[in-house]
């Protein structure tokens, strides 16, 4: 406690904005969507609605659907300047670095962007922004392969088109069985928001100096490709290759408890319970592993959340699975590399980016994100010259 400010290493008692979006009852494990159950959206809704929903505060009627993904679909090619800026990354560049350098990019194709008090200038942009990341990602993935770009086929939706671009090989459109369509568009919809995370504080607090939303959006993808926060997903992959086998795990979990490494996955800043998507991604996971064959990799999680569920380390610091747990396992069936994973969590975080950034900027009292600090240097004192030092 420094006198009159209280300092908290992780802001976690300080809000830092009004928002009406998404509601999180961490204790509880509970996810609301605009008041909607997450678990009610991933069985009924499609993620282009979600979108919708995020955006407007109300589910869709048909025609407003309609519109929505009309005003989508007609954004999704990229301008043919961003291959030859693809084509300057190393064949290995990161694709979530080579995302978010182009999603920076993008603001200079679009100087218009800037006008960001024009509520349908921000819409424009936001459906390019939720048309045109799927596509990034895609020629991301298929420059790290050395092959050649698929451009959008809007006779697809969404999910399938992405697919498409990602592996289609031939002139036929790539085929893929509708279940793992189906997982695909339910892991974007679970993806969509989550409050104040640390992309989405980083939007927010970018997009509050007026910024075009593609520089905000480049800045909340750089957040979301950390260790610590997107990242984790290819961590847990990472990690579960490193374990190997169910007999090496209590060996991992002993390193982990004496402090040598993280359970990837684990563990929540807000949620101190069971992460509500989690639960939704691990039955997924078995209606893709039908389809897939299942993955030795998942039978290595269960015994993981298992033991750790059991013990009283992660039980006291009420550490539970979060949403990245298990999402890896399902990805790495539908033919990702785990370094596509995070991109993959990117996609679909910018429907919930870009519906923040518009409600901030729907926000009359919003101001530029100026935090203070608690300042624990030294107070005024003389140059001490070069011969006294
Ligand atoms: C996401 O905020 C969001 O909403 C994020 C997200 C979203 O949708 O945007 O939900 C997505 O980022 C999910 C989180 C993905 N990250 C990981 O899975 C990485 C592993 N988890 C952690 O590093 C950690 O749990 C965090 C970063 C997620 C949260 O960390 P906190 O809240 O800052 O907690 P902490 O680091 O202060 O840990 C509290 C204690 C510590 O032990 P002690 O110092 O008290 O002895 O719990 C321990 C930590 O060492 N701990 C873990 C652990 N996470 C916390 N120990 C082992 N394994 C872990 N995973």
């Amino acid at each position: 406690d420094f006198g009159l400010m209280t300092y908290d290493p992780a802001f976690t008692n300080t809000a830092s904005c009004r928002s009406a979006i998404t509601y999180i009852d961490g204790d509880k494990g509970v996810l609301e969507y605009r008041g909607y159950p997450i678990e009610q959206l991933a069985e009924k809704s499609t993620y282009l609605e979600v979108a919708y929903l995020l955006m407007f505060g109300e589910l869709p009627t048909t025609a407003q659907l309609q519109d929505w993904e009309q005003g989508i679909l007609k954004h999704t090619l990229l301008h043919e300047n961003i291959k030859h800026l693809m084509r300057g990354f190393r064949y290995d560049a990161h694709p979530m670095g080579v995302f978010l350098s182009t999603v920076g990019a993008l603001s200079t194709f679009y100087p218009d962007a800037k006008n960001v008090s024009d509520a349908n200038v921000r819409l424009e942009h936001i459906q390019k922004l939720i048309a045109k990341s799927p596509t990034i990602a895609a020629y991301a993935y298929r420059h790290s392969k050395g092959l050649f770009y698929v451009y959008p086929d809007n006779n697809l939706n969404f999910a399938g088109n992405f697919l498409n671009m990602l592996f289609k090989m031939t002139e036929a459109k790539f085929e893929v069985n509708p279940i793992l369509e189906r997982a695909l568009d339910i892991l974007f919809i679970l993806h969509a928001d989550h409050e104040q995370n640390c992309g989405t504080n980083a939007m927010r607090a970018i997009g509050s100096s007026e910024v075009d939303p593609y520089s905000a959006l480049a800045g909340a993808a750089a957040a979301l490709y950390g260790p610590l926060h997107g990242g984790a997903n290819e961590a847990v992959l990472t990690m579960l290759r490193h374990i190997g086998s169910k007999a090496n795990v209590p060996d991992f979990i002993a390193k982990v408890k004496k402090g040598e490494g993280r359970l990837m996955g684990f563990g929540h800043r807000v949620y101190k319970s069971y992460d509500p998507r989690a639960r939704i991604i691990k039955k997924a996971a078995y209606d893709v592993f039908e389809v897939t064959g299942t993955n030795p990799l998942l039978d290595l999680a269960l015994e993981l959340e298992k033991i750790a569920l059991e013990d009283e380390y992660f039980v006291k610091r009420k550490l539970y699975p979060n949403v990245d747990f298990y999402s890896g396992l399902i990805y790495q069936a539908l033919g990702f590399s785990p370094e596509m994973f995070t991109v993959l969590f990117a996609i679909p975080r910018t429907a919930g980016w870009v519906a923040q950034w518009d409600e901030l900027h729907r926000d009359p009292d919003q101001k530029i994100a100026r935090p203070r600090q608690i300042y624990t240097g030294y107070r005024t004192r003389d140059y001490i010259p070069m011969d006294k030092r």
